[in-house]
């Protein structure tokens, strides 16, 4: 079996290869093969990668991308055009103009997805017809909307590993172990109104009335605090993305107030963590940090790869076209995040229920976003651009969304060909 890595110079990668010792039964023989445009980054994190797996896998490098991909069975994405330097960028513009500032949230997230989406197009062409692509590239609903648009019926799934720490959060703030939730929606927008504990469905509404918020224990990924205020609220339990839309004000007064931007705040950590790779690179028995990533990102795609590789009929939340409308209040084009059945068949969505209607028309507005900003990042027609903007949940207004759209479009020219 030949899994492309690329990305594979990324700060995740560790992560990455601790996923594939997780499943070293499964794996043993397969071949690793490197690409990253940062060449240094990727012969470093080669060189951990055989440290930690010792000959499970060959680990090869491949400055060019064409040949990293021939003959590959699994294509793993993970990259970020214009590294952190450009997301700074995503979320300090829409920050300026007073609008959250996130990754994948809002307009940062279209200006990372105009970035993405063309790098994606081109790989997906390079890449052998029949070979399976597992894709983290943010933000993966749009991108695997844009990939699928453009080469329908292509072997493409988008992953985000958000809802096993968010499982986790409500593990601990319900004070229950062993849950099971049925996340559904868009990347990053999902919600859960059936939630079994060890198999058995538990009667949310009662529970979440009975929260009290915690006070503080935010990360920089997850706000326990607002969760519980938003779960009691709506009765069901939110995807932690879901701040951004129901405290959209109040986290814009928090990030001016803050000051720096998340991606400032990861740079500053950045040269420490390559050097303690460097050094564990070269130990007999490399242990390196997993400060990027944690441990499910990694374990998470090796896993989906590993159950389709395995035929396992295995159950897990994935991004994919909403094939039988699956989620009914959807189109069946829709890239929707839900529990999907994964097999050597690919993954399918199962009909789990519905959006709950206190967030079914904002998930909705969504979508239609979703749609427009795949179509744009294609396209790199700027009216579609501007309609994205305009159809975003923020509800930017037309003059905000076209300001944000000029600077930010300004700012990342040389990573947008497709705008001219
Ligand atoms: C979560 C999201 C990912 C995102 C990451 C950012 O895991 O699901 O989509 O890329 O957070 O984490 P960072 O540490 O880079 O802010
Ligand atoms: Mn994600």
């Amino acid at each position: 079996m030949r899994i492309a890595i690329v990305g594979a110079g990324s700060g995740y990668l560790p992560g990455v290869v601790r996923g594939v010792l997780h499943r070293a039964d499964d794996l043993r023989g397969a071949e690793l093969a490197f690409h990253d445009p940062d060449v240094p980054a990727m012969e470093l994190m080669a060189r951990l990668a055989r440290g930690m797996l010792k000959g499970l896998c060959d680990v090869t490098v491949h400055p060019d991308l064409k040949t990293a991909l021939d003959g590959a069975d699994f294509v793993f994405t993970t990259f970020r055009p214009g590294g952190m330097e450009a997301r700074h960028l995503d979320e300090a513009i829409p920050l300026g103009h007073g609008v959250v500032g996130q990754e994948t949230a809002g307009p940062g997230g279209f200006l990372m997805a105009c970035r993405s989406v063309p790098v994606l197009l081109d790989l997906v062409e390079k890449a052998p017809e029949d070979a399976w692509i597992v894709n983290y590239t943010n933000p993966t609903s749009v991108v695997t909307d844009a990939v699928l648009q453009r080469f329908p019926g292509r072997r493409f799934l988008g992953l985000c590993d958000q809802h096993v720490g968010d499982t986790e959060m409500w593990e601990d703030l319900l004070g229950l172990d062993g849950l099971e939730a049925d996340w559904i929606g868009l990347n990053h927008l999902t919600w859960a109104d059936t939630v079994r504990r060890r198999g058995v469905p538990l009667d949310l509404p009662p529970l979440l009335a009975a929260l009290a918020p915690p006070d503080g224990g935010a990360t920089p990924w997850r706000d326990p605090s607002r969760m519980a205020d938003l779960g009691r609220a709506l009765g069901f339990l939110p995807n932690s993305y879901a701040k951004y839309y129901f405290f959209h004000d109040e986290v814009v007064a928090e990030l001016r107030a803050k000051g720096t931007t998340r991606a400032q705040d990861i740079i500053a950590t950045l040269p420490r963590f390559y050097a303690q790779v460097a050094e564990e690179s070269y130990k007999a028995d490399p242990d390196p940090s997993r400060e990027r990533g944690g441990g499910e990102h990694g374990e998470f795609a090796v896993d989906v790869i590993c159950a389709i590789a395995r035929d396992e009929g295995r159950r897990m939340v994935l991004n994919v076209p909403n094939a039988g409308r699956a989620i009914p209040s959807l189109p069946e084009d829709t890239i929707v995040e839900a529990p999907c059945l994964v097999d050597a068949q690919g993954a399918r969505p199962l009909p789990v229920g519905d959006l709950p209607l206190p967030v079914r028309g904002l998930t909705q507005a969504a979508a239609c976003y979703e749609r427009l900003a795949s179509q744009a990042a294609t396209t790199g027609d700027r009216a579609l651009a501007l309609r994205a903007l305009m159809a975003h949940p923020f509800a930017l207004g037309k003059a905000r969304a076209d300001a944000i759209l000029t600077e930010g479009l300004a700012a990342h020219r040389a990573h947008l060909p497709q705008f001219g």
